[in-house]
């Protein structure tokens, strides 16, 4: 896919911005539920993704949440709901949640700060950097610094990786076009990445991914 297709799918991610923003405001008068009752939400989400959010390598890696931006945890549990993002764990655990619920539970996650919980190969991490801050714009790849930010950290819709396990990263963007954007009817702010995990290499995405998972 071209550039300019990239720019087409843009007046979707501010959509989606404009909407969350609307469900934020929503928020501050209308909590549907308890202090405990959102406490034991936040505790159960932890005995996957980690006592601090900050994610698990198991049999299948679990991301880290912590510091992730509110826009874009809100639009993976919108679209985790709608199945346009396939997972066999998330569905379950997201469809029950109201929208004021995972507002909250955002704004929980956003706010955590643990250290990343590394592990990645650490040869890797000098040409993941280049990967990260120049992209390659012979095959269409554009740097990821120029939507992630210079240091990673996401913005609005555009998630932050910064600390990200290296597993988890490498899974999403090799199998993209299987789990994201599901939905033809409904396109969304996945399709913005689709020709940019298509374009990359295994090897390129090891290598971005073990830079990213050392970042803090
Ligand atoms: C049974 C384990 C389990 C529980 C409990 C769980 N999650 Fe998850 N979650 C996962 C897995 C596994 C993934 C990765 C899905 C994938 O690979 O696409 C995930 C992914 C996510 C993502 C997408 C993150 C990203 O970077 O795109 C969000 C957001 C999320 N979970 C929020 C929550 C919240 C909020 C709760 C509590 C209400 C919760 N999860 C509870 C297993 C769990
Ligand atoms: C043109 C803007 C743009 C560029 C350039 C870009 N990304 Fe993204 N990326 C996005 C958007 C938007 C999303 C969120 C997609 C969604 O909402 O499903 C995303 C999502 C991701 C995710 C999923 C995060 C998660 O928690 O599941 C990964 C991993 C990722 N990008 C890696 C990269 C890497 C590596 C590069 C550089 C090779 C890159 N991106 C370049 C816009 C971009």
């Amino acid at each position: 896919m071209k550039v300019s297709n990239i720019r087409l799918a843009l007046p979707t991610v501010i959509l989606a911005i404009s909407f969350s923003a609307a469900a934020r405001a929503e928020t501050a008068n209308t909590a549907d539920f308890s202090k405990q009752a959102l406490q034991a939400k936040i505790d159960y989400c932890k005995t996957c993704h980690g006592v601090s959010g900050q994610g698990f390598h198991g049999s299948t890696p679990i991301p880290r949440l912590a510091g992730q931006q509110t826009e874009y945890l809100e639009n993976q549990l919108k679209a985790f709901i709608e199945r346009r993002r396939e997972n066999k764990y998330m569905y379950n655990v997201a469809h029950v949640l109201s929208p004021t619920m995972q507002a909250a539970l955002a704004k929980h996650f956003h706010d955590l700060n643990p250290k990343p919980l590394g592990g990645a190969p650490k040869e890797l991490v000098a040409a993941g950097k280049k990967v990260f801050e120049e992209g390659f714009p012979d095959a269409q790849v554009p740097p990821c610094a120029s939507c992630h930010g210079p240091e990673a950290k996401g913005d609005g819709a555009f998630p932050r990786l910064a600390g990200q396990l290296h597993d988890y990263i490498f899974n999403k963007l090799v199998n993209w076009s299987s789990e994201r954007g599901q939905d033809a009817a409904h396109p969304d702010t996945s399709a913005i990445m689709q020709p940019i995990a298509h374009n990359l290499t295994k090897s390129q995405i090891a290598a971005v991914a073990a830079y990213l998972n050392y970042q803090e």
